[in-house]
């Protein structure tokens, strides 16, 4: 199974993401997750990517092909992968494609999810997560246990530096603007499927199993 999950900002991506990989037994691969480690340790890449992402813009594409070429050829990925938050536009997807033409490999879906932008701001807003496993909350459709705190290793959990209202518009227009083409670029390839991202997540879940087994 190789496949992406697209959709825009606080749509389920990441969430939805944990239930393929684990269902598929394949890496989950979210460029948003791996610049957020680079940031963490201080690597040049993390300095450089944070100055965009605090803004809410896109990353240069030239650091996230790097990225992500060494990614996708690791042996981990051999039966397959999901691709979280890349491609982000046109240009990264000719790119993919022409990378994955190189490994002798194609995408076998691509999954859609939609989600009213009005609903957006407030889920990006009320998300928290886990400095230590990287687990996602959310204070009212997914709260933890005990409040504040990781179920499964009770660390402090916090608000990601992207997640304030101002930031999160901004992503949902980056996105409306350079990476909602992608669903017209995949509809013509063949390989996207639509999700209703408006449901429960249990809902959204067995949408995606149901398109993937199709
Ligand atoms: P990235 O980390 O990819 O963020 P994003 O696309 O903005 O998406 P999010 O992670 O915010 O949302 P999600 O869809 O994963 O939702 P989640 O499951 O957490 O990118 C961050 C930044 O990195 C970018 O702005 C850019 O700067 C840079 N970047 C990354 N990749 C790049 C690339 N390829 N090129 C260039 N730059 C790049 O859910 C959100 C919340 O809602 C959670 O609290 C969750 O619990 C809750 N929730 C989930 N599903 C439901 C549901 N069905 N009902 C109710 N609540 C729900
Ligand atoms: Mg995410
Ligand atoms: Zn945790």
């Amino acid at each position: 199974m190789r496949l992406v999950i697209l959709g825009p900002p606080g749509a389920g991506k990441g969430t939805q993401a944990n239930e393929i990989v684990e269902r598929y037994n394949i890496p989950h691969i979210s460029t948003g997750d791996i610049l957020r480690e680079n940031i963490k340790k201080g690597t040049d890449l993390g300095l450089e990517a944070k100055k965009y992402m605090d803004q809410g813009n896109l990353v240069p594409d030239t650091l996230v092909l790097d990225l992500i070429q060494e990614r996708i050829s690791r042996a981990d990925t051999k039966d397959g992968f999901l691709l979280d938050g890349f491609p982000r536009n046109v240009s990264q997807a000719t790119s993919l494609d022409a990378e994955l033409d190189k490994l002798g490999i194609k995408l076998d879906k691509v999954i859609n999810i939609i989600v009213d932008p009005k609903k957006l701001i407030a889920r990006a807003t009320s998300r928290r997560v886990c400095p230590t496993c990287g687990e996602t909350y959310n204070i009212v459709a997914k709260p933890p246990k005990v409040e504040g705190k990781c179920d499964k290793d009770g660390s402090d959990l916090i608000i990601r530096s992207d997640d304030t209202e101002e930031t999160v518009s901004r992503r949902i227009e980056v996105y409306t603007e350079q990476t909602s083409p992608l669903i017209d670029y995949y509809k013509a390839q063949g390989t996207l499927f639509d999700v209703d991202g408006s449901q429960s997540i249990e809902q959204v879940t067995e949408d995606i199993f149901k398109g993937l087994n199709k």
